[in-house]
């Protein structure tokens, strides 16, 4: 037997390292916020490894606290300061001052919320956030949020990590419904999936991994925007039909990844509701319209969905990840997966709400203490107008640029994404692209890019309240000059 003994190694003091980390993220916030600094500054694995001294601290562990405090300042430095204004990148929470602390109560605890037992507290958030959600979209039968109970009518809803995930978990109770037999004996060759050809590619890895195989998605044509053209959805389904195939789901997008223009839900919905088909609502990003009265009308016909997904870690401030998978009736989600495990389902004995059954995670997060906190922090009210200005700021973004006459934008935006180019007329896709490397290298601000229809555009995601007009300004002639430096001034 080994003479020394494993400690419960708290060699750093807790209240004191909990205070000095608190002290550093503070700074990082405030310059942050400031502009001061780069969005981002990307170095090489290599360098930040060496920067931060990995392998020693791997072997050796942290010193003392000042060693530890050095290590989050550099470490702190190679990020991509989502705080800053002019990140208008990604559709990734900005998250608010305080959002770290759900998830710095549950690393010190370790409460995973799927078993009620090992997470009442969290499990019991996941249930009240749950409540709500379903209450948006008038699939709440309880009596107040606190109503736990399985009503019947009562839609069902669980957190999971992530919107691919959550996405899948849907298909999964479709292919349920239409062929309970797959969960035994594999999926049926006759089931296909409709949707728009943007759709997330999570959709069409989800059916990859269910063993229906890329094919199975059936793609309806989109306009010059990535929105849904549903005038074709019958033609299509008459061939499937021809083919002898079913069609498991129709999937929509609210909104479309790229460009954030949602499809017309009612439409899909009647379309659904004549061939009584499935209606899966990808809503990971635009789902939130639902709590702006100014935006709700967006989504009309989203609860005539049979199941929708919605990420918390894209548009309600939460740190990654978190998203809700929400079902219309309770059974079909009883149905998503037909597993059991003895040691952890022990049916009719439960006590409170066990989401495991329901998700593909086994283990998982307090999720739902990182969406209440969100909440929690300001009320629900700030949401809603945060969700809101993020709309408008798009929406002024586009008034601004589309006043230049170097930009061009394809469309007004819907959501808080916006798409355009920089003289479309004398600059090619790749310069396109080499524009957006050129942005954020400089580090002075951080953009995204995508292609819409195979052509590359520059695309902005405005999740930042800090960011205001200035910015865009900034940003719009800044651009101008990488441009000029770029691909004009060489041919004077
Ligand atoms: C429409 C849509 N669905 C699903 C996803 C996947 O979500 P996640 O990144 O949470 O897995 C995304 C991500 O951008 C998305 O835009």
């Amino acid at each position: 037997m080994s003479k020394t003994k494993p400690t419960d190694n708290n060699s750093l003091p807790f209240l004191e390292t909990k205070k000095s980390v608190a002290k550093v993220l503070n700074n990082y916030i405030q310059t942050s916020k400031d502009c001061k600094g780069n969005v981002l500054v990307q170095k090489s694995p290599q360098e930040i490894a060496e920067e931060l001294n990995l392998k020693e601290l791997f072997e050796k562990g942290f010193k003392d606290l000042t060693d530890l405090e050095s290590f989050i300042k550099i470490y702190l430095k190679h990020t991509n300061h989502l705080r800053n204004p002019r990140y208008v990148g990604h559709q990734v929470a900005v998250p608010q001052d305080l959002s770290g602390i759900p998830d710095w109560i549950h690393g010190t605890i370790n409460n995973p919320s799927s078993l009620y037992e090992m997470g009442p507290s969290g499990a019991t958030l996941e249930g009240f956030m749950i409540n709500w959600m379903l209450s948006k979209l008038n699939w709440f039968k309880g009596n107040d949020l606190y109503d736990f109970s399985n009503h019947k009518d009562n839609g069902s809803g669980t957190l999971t990590h992530g919107g691919s995930i959550a996405n899948m978990t849907a298909l999964s109770a479709a292919r349920a419904k239409i062929a309970p037999e797959s969960w035994m004996e594999g999926s049926p060759k006759d089931l296909v999936v409709m949707g728009p050809s943007t759709s997330h590619y999570s959709i069409v890895r989800s059916l990859s991994i269910m063993g229906m195989g890329k094919n199975s998605f059936i793609p309806v044509p989109v306009d010059t925007n990535e929105v849904i053209q549903t005038e074709a959805l019958e033609n299509i389904y008459a061939q499937i039909k021809k083919d002898g195939k079913r069609v498991m789901a129709v999937v929509a997008n609210a909104c479309a990844t790229s460009t954030g223009l949602f499809d017309p839900l009612n439409k899909m919905a009647d379309f659904c509701k004549k061939h009584q088909l499935w209606f899966h609502v990808d809503g990971a990003h635009g789902a939130v319209a639902l709590l702006s009265k100014k935006n709700k009308h967006k989504v009309n016909g989203i609860e005539y969905a049979d199941s929708i997904i919605w990420d918390a870690h894209k548009m309600l401030r939460v740190p990654a990840l978190c998203t809700a998978v929400l079902f219309k009736q309770q059974e079909d989600q009883w149905n998503s997966f037909h597993q059991k495990g003895s040691y952890v389902f022990h049916e009719n004995e439960v006590v409170g709400i066990d989401s495991m059954p329901y998700t593909i995670e086994c283990t998982k997060s307090a999720l739902g203490t990182k969406l209440f906190w969100s909440f929690a922090l300001e009320g629900k009210k700030a949401i809603s107008l945060f969700v809101e200005n993020t709309f408008q700021q798009a929406q002024d973004l586009y008034t601004y640029l589309n006043e230049r006459i170097d930009f061009y934008c394809p469309y007004i935006p819907q959501s808080n994404i916006l798409c355009f180019q920089y003289c479309p007329d004398k600059l090619s896709n790749i310069q396109q692209l080499k524009l957006r490397y050129a942005l954020i290298n400089s580090g002075k601000f951080y953009i995204t890019s995508c292609e819409i229809n195979g052509e590359r555009f520059l695309r902005t995601v405005l999740s930042n309240p800090l960011t205001q007009q200035e910015d865009f300004i900034a940003m719009a002639n800044t651009i101008k000059s990488l441009a000029e430096a770029l691909f004009f001034e060489k041919r004077q």
